[in-house]
């Protein structure tokens, strides 16, 4: 298989012989008198047991090598070796030696690997960190293994799927962040429940979530939402192997129904729980479609709560916010300019219908944080406050000259403002970052425009468009038991009863212990 990683500092791709001679440098250099020969080195490169990475400085292969690591495993045999990894001295704090592991575990799981091996000097407290971090654990010691040195080695092992006895794990999945009551039941990669209880109805009169509502038609929704996901996967409670929860981001109330309801379902059948982030949920979901998700990836998800832009190198390890809006979010803007055009909520569906006929190019309204000064601090940010007010100034402006308001002109063209900052933003995030991927989610990726446009531009860009089916692209519940599989699975021991809700949950904690 070839892999390979980008990101503007390094390259990764597969080892071959042509680096042999970069490779047997950096080997000399960073392991001297316990350096393998160039024979050796040759052997184990292109060997058909095991798969090799180099990493090169700059954006492409052309660059200097700066890094190599391998990994061995025996057709037949469910274990695999993290045989070698080194990172040149004055390439190291730039997070390769991560980049490299996590391709290795990538192909390793890909190979069905159970349980992964890998050998560290006592004396390398930095190195130790990373594996610990990857989801490794110490169960040896060697003692006085590397010699002359005479320093310990650490034996470290990362199991996968170690609480799934010996089978993908069943999770049940609980997700109440927002206004969606969501209970999902995964087997490992497979989706077998996805039930949604949605409390919209009861903010329509608000124009918008109001939180104390949201959180009290949680409470009354889990119950049975979590009876129809069980009945749905032809399950009992019996069945689960483990609960994953919403923690956050989101409304804090709304969170706490969700965490507790998770907290006492695992007390009272006596399994893990993992709490878990919801946007990432958002990103994991495709692999209840497609069986994995194809990394790297630019993903952009925009709903009523958030408006985010991030790019993922691997789902649990490396997300990285890329940005987000600085005021209402995309959903958000749909619903307050329907109130202005007196449609109803919620506003998306009922602008996208409003628009049908309409000239998108009627008004030219404000594309947010778009100026040639934002793109340079703000260029991943979006801003959709200004153009709320641009669609409220216009129709307030027609009224008093007592000109007639085309609705429809309006709604296309406020649609076109916000399809385009979108897209435009999520694609620059693709090419700047040479990730030929985006994958959409939140429930605004309902609207047609945005679909639309988002087709249009990837494909002149060649790259490649992921839309969920829409009830996994809305907030579910299926999402973060998708989500607490994949943690299972990749070995990652459960959360403590201890966790709380965190409305601000950074896109990097991915779990919370
Ligand atoms: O993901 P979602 O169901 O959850 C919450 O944020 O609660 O997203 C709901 C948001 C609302 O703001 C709604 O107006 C917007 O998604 N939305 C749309 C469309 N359908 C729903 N926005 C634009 N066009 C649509 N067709
Ligand atoms: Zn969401």
């Amino acid at each position: 298989m070839t892999s390979s990683t980008s990101n503007p500092n390094y390259k990764i791709r597969e080892a071959n012989d042509q680096d042999l001679d970069a490779i047997m440098e950096l080997e000399n250099a960073c392991f001297g008198n316990d350096a393998w020969d160039a024979d050796t080195m040759h052997f184990e490169v292109v060997a058909h047991h095991t798969y090799y990475l180099a990493a090169f400085e700059g954006p492409t292969d052309q660059g200097k090598l700066i890094g190599f690591a391998g990994l061995s495993k025996i057709p037949g045999n469910d274990q695999a070796d993290i045989q070698t990894i080194a990172v040149s001295q004055a390439a190291r704090g730039q997070g390769i030696g991560k980049a490299l592991m996590l391709e290795l575990l990538k192909e390793a799981r890909r190979l069905h690997t159970q349980e992964i091996f890998l050998e560290v000097r006592a004396d390398n407290p930095a190195a130790q960190k990373l594996y610990l971090a990857l989801g490794f654990e110490h169960i040896d010691t060697r003692k006085r293994y590397y010699q002359p040195d005479d320093v310990d080695a650490w034996v470290m092992r990362l199991q996968f799927a170690k609480t799934s006895i010996g089978r993908e794990p069943v999770v049940l999945g609980i997700e109440t962040s927002c206004d969606e009551t969501g209970v999902g039941i995964v087997r490992g990669n497979t989706l077998l429940a996805n039930i949604i209880s949605s409390s919209m109805d009861e903010h329509a009169r608000f124009g918008g979530v109001v939180p104390e509502i949201a959180a009290r038609a949680h409470l009354e929704a889990l119950k049975p939402t979590l009876d129809q996901a069980l009945a749905k996967a032809n399950l009992s409670l019996k069945d689960i192997d483990a609960i994953a929860v919403t923690n956050g981001p989101g409304l804090g109330g709304a969170l706490m129904v969700g965490i507790g309801a998770a907290k006492a379902l695992s007390v009272a059948i006596e399994k893990p729980i993992y709490a878990v982030n919801h946007l990432v949920g958002h990103v994991g979901v495709d692999i209840l479609e497609r069986g994995e998700l194809q990394t790297p990836t630019v993903a952009l998800l925009v709903s009523g709560g958030h408006t985010s832009l991030l790019l993922v190198r691997d789902l649990i390890n490396d997300v990285e916010l890329l940005g987000e809006t600085i005021d209402d979010a995309a959903g958000e803007a749909f619903d307050k300019v329907a109130r202005v055009l007196r449609l109803k909520y919620p506003g998306g569906p009922e602008i996208d219908k409003a628009a049908i006929g309409g000239d998108p190019k009627a008004i030219r309204f404000p594309r947010g944080l778009s100026l040639p000064k934002d793109m340079e601090k703000h260029r991943y940010d979006f801003s959709f406050s200004g153009l709320k007010t641009a669609v409220a100034r216009w129709v307030e402006v027609a009224e008093t000259k007592d000109e007639p308001i085309n609705v429809a002109d309006i709604a296309a063209s406020f649609r076109e403002a916000v399809a385009d900052v979108l897209v435009t933003k999520a694609v620059n995030a693709c090419l700047d970052h040479k990730v030929p991927r985006l994958l959409l989610g939140g429930g605004v990726v309902a609207n047609k425009r945005l679909r639309e446009l988002a087709q249009e531009r990837c494909d002149a860009h060649g790259i490649e468009l992921r839309i969920p089916a829409l009830s996994l692209c809305t907030d579910n519940g299926a999402m973060i038991a998708a989500l607490g599989a994949q943690l299972i699975m990749a070995g990652r021991a459960p959360s403590s009863l201890h966790f709380g809700s965190d409305s601000t949950l950074p896109v990097t904690t991915v779990q919370t212990l």
